[in-house]
């Protein structure tokens, strides 16, 4: 519905700086949208902290907890369908989820990957761009579909890795511009401005990302 207020969740398996951002970002500017929910399936994950420290409503349990991986995706299908989530914001879950759920939230779930996709997919994409020498990676936030690090890309951003870099200093780089850019990202979809064609997404002329 458009310009409905949309419900946000966040899934996150570990430290949280994205969801952090996002959070901070909601919190600064209006941008048509609330983040509801944040799920973890990891009990240690600090992104859980981070949304306690901002009463968000939080939840966390592990595919250990169930009889099947299918269950345990069923299950957090459930939730969010109670909860009456619009978006799902992957925030390193690093975890993938089944066809069932991303065939119910189709076009409704965003990522973000540390390289610019296609090339460095999988859990290390800073690290294996760094071994592997190129000179420019970068940030992806993408729309998930049923292939790992593979949906229709909404915004890229280049990293140059420099001389003296290290994958400390690239990790950091590489951070500071996931937290410009995933924000951007979902105010853009919570303000209905993402037109999807095939592989292709558009950005209304409007809002565009500006350095
Ligand atoms: C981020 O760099 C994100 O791009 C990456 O996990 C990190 C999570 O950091 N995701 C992936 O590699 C997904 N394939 P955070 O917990 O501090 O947000």
């Amino acid at each position: 519905m458009k310009n409905k207020r949309k419900k946000i969740a966040v899934f996150a398996s570990g430290n949280g700086s994205n969801l952090q951002a996002l959070i901070n970002h909601s919190l600064a500017k209006d941008i048509n949208g609330d983040i509801s929910i944040v799920f973890s399936n990891n009990p240690e994950a600090y992104a859980l902290k981070r949304a306690a420290n901002h009463s968000i409503k939080t939840y966390c349990f592990s595919q250990k907890d169930f009889d099947s991986r299918k269950d345990f995706d069923r299950k957090i299908l459930e939730l969010m369908l109670i909860n009456e989530i619009d978006l799902i914001c992957l925030a390193g879950y690093m975890l993938l989820l089944n066809n069932e759920f991303i065939k119910e939230y189709e076009n409704r779930i965003i990522n973000i990957h540390p390289s610019l996709l296609p090339s460095f997919k999988g859990m290390h994409g800073i690290k294996d761009a760094f071994e592997y020498g190129v000179k420019v990676t970068g940030v992806t936030v993408h729309f998930v579909d049923s292939e790992l690090d593979h949906g229709p890309i909404i915004i890229q951003k280049a990293v140059e890795i420099g001389e003296n870099d290290t994958v400390e200093t690239l990790e950091e780089k590489i951070h500071k511009t996931e937290h410009f850019i995933y924000p951007l990202a979902i105010e853009y979809f919570c303000k209905d401005l993402f037109e999807i064609n095939g592989r292709k997404v558009s950005i209304s002329e409007r809002e565009k990302i500006e350095d």
